[in-house]
């Protein structure tokens, strides 16, 4: 049975990663579609692969860091189709080498992950919200990030932008939950995105994956699945929540791994 059936979804950010796995996942269980992102060719290339697959989708090219563009790509998702029920507030990143500690931080960088990260998901709620509320609601879902939760030597923006969007996604559950607007977060722990595979070493990788309880790191579908799930019927009673998905990486104490190697028996 399509969870998705007669819904329409945007997912802004949706031509790799996360993003094009939750679009993929969203189409197969029959909703209709928009690919938003600023990279026009890939973002092509993600709606024609959920075509061949039989899915419904369309490209529109936006850029998440301008209102004036996350507005216009939710007035046109709702030309297309006459509503929007589903909206996934996925891009965000930072900049490696730049986003450091707090005090050797380069202010510059700093504005610039927040405008990419907490400001596009703002903005995504602030202008998805009037266009649900004319169908009657919907299922907003952002992405955080474990980084949001906990503290780190670097990241500092990051950081500070996806506890951003965790306390966003409160604010608009709490402030539109009764017009039947929900609003859910997922926390990836490392997902081997094209990207992350970019910023994060090999070396770095296994260290994540040694802290999971599963024994590997996340894949994009592992995000994919969960934003279908809170975005649908299924999900109508969740609101508010961001649900950490990260191989079970934050649930133990911190000295799990080293204890192991030791051979302590605890
Ligand atoms: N991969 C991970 O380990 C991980 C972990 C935690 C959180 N996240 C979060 O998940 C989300 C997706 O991450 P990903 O790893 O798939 O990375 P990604 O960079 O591939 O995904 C972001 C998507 O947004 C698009 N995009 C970037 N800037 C844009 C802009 N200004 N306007 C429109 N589109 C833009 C990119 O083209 C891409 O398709 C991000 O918010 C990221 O912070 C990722």
């Amino acid at each position: 049975m399509a969870r998705l059936a007669g819904k329409v979804a945007i997912v802004a950010g949706a031509a790799f990663g996360i993003g094009r796995a939750t679009a993929t996942i969203m189409a197969r269980e029959g909703a209709r579609v928009i690919v938003g992102d600023y990279d026009a060719e890939a973002a092509a290339a993600t709606a024609e692969s959920i075509r061949d697959g039989g899915g419904e989708a369309h490209w529109i090219h936006f850029d998440a860091t301008s209102e004036d563009s996350v507005r216009e790509l939710i007035a046109k998702a709702r030309e297309r189709y006459g509503r929007v029920d589903i909206m996934h507030n996925n891009v965000g990143g930072t900049e490696p080498g730049k986003d450091v500690n707090v005090v050797e931080l380069d202010l510059g960088a700093w504005d610039r992950v927040l405008r990419l990260t907490l400001y596009s998901a703002m903005y995504g709620c602030r202008h998805v919200i009037p266009v649900m509320l004319q169908t009657g609601g919907g299922a907003i879902v952002n992405t955080a990030s474990m980084s949001g939760v906990i503290g780190d030597a670097g990241l500092t923006a990051y950081g500070a932008a996806k506890a951003g969007v965790i306390s966003l996604t409160r604010y608009v559950a709490t402030q539109y939950g009764r017009r039947n607007i929900r609003c859910n977060a997922v926390a990836p722990g490392l997902i081997t995105t094209e990207r992350a595979n970019e910023v994060v070493a090999p070396p770095v990788q296994k260290i994540f994956e040694e802290h999971n309880l599963v024994p590997r790191n996340g894949r994009p579908e592992d995000i994919g699945h969960v934003v279908a799930f809170l975005a649908s019927d299924e999900a109508a009673f969740i609101t508010g929540q961001t649900i950490t998905v990260d191989g079970g990486a934050s649930v133990h104490g911190p000295t799990l791994v080293d204890m192991t190697k030791l051979g302590l028996k605890i």
